[in-house]
């Protein structure tokens, strides 16, 4: 893989240049060869004194007919139906490392509590393509129930990781049906995990307050927000929500850390917030 600034100053990152795997020439052959399929595809970025917000971040992708088609970051709904992109974009590209990051985290605070992560029964909200519970079973909890708002994340989790989830809801928590939420209540759900998809026009708070009343009390919820949304002049109602819920008690912090999601496109880090805690009752 190189990655080189181009004549109009993008940060382009290529493959070999074979174009074996390429998903848009119909090679694309189960979960086996997404690797490859990932190492082919080719991703510009705007150039890098440009900036934009996180909401409106985009590259251009090159198509199997040649041409080059723009991605907005938000439109995950695109982003999935070519396989390997999503991770291309954000892990290769923007060296996130966000869910590895927060199932380590996890994982130490279940050592710490000697709690056996092969017991818990975790809630993915806004799981993706399933690269969560693919770090959530890496660290033994092999019990997992994707949510997502996006018929094509579940398609793109079955496509690219097969049998990770036990279970995968492709539904909206702030108005969730009966019947979906009798689903959630018969995993008998102990642990709550929502990386890189709370704020910005994803996850709402109503959302993220629906899927924390399906946890057991005792149970864990494991979070990475940007920092901003926890500052007191926060307007999105998560400040409001998760720091009451932690002066309340309703949430007992046991990690807390710091770090960099990813880089954004003009290569700045993007600071966020990793949370692990306990529920110990309901959020305001
Ligand atoms: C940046 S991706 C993160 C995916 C995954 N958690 C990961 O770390 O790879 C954000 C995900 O949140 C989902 N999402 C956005 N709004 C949502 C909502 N209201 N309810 C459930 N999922 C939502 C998106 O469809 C997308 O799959």
């Amino acid at each position: 893989m190189t990655q080189t600034v181009n004549g109009h100053g993008a940060v382009t990152t290529s493959g070999s240049g074979s174009t074996e795997g390429d998903p848009g020439r119909g090679a694309y052959r189960g979960p086996e060869s997404l690797a490859d399929v990932r190492r082919a595809l080719r991703v510009a970025l705007p150039e890098p004194n440009s900036k934009f917000s996180q909401d409106d971040e985009w590259c251009v992708v090159a198509q199997a007919d040649g041409t080059w088609r723009e991605y907005r970051f938000h439109d995950y709904d695109q982003i999935f139906r070519m396989p390997g992109l999503y991770e291309k974009i954000f892990y290769d590209v923007l060296g996130c490392d966000s869910p590895r990051f927060m199932a380590g985290l996890f994982a130490d605070a279940l050592a710490d509590a000697r709690v056996d992560a092969a017991d818990l029964r975790a809630l993915d909200l806004g799981a993706g393509n399933g690269i969560m519970a693919e770090e959530l079973a890496a660290v033994g909890i092999a019990h997992s129930v994707g949510v997502d708002i996006l018929p094509e994340a579940r398609e793109a989790a079955e496509r690219d990781r097969p049998g990770l989830y036990a279970d995968y809801l492709v539904g909206d928590l702030t108005a969730i049906e009966a019947d979906d939420s009798k689903r959630l209540a018969g995993h008998h759900l102990n642990a709550l995990t929502v990386v890189a998809a709370l704020g910005f026009g994803d996850i709402p708070p109503a959302a993220f307050g629906t899927a924390y009343d399906h946890i057991a009390d005792g149970g864990w919820v494991v979070l990475t927000i940007k920092d901003a949304f926890l500052a007191s002049e926060d307007t999105s109602g998560f400040a409001a929500m998760i720091s009451a819920g932690m002066a309340s008690g309703a949430l007992e912090v046991v990690r807390r850390e710091r770090f960099r999601h990813r880089l954004a496109t003009d290569a700045t880090p993007l600071v966020y917030e990793g949370i692990v805690a306990r529920k110990r009752g309901p959020l305001a």
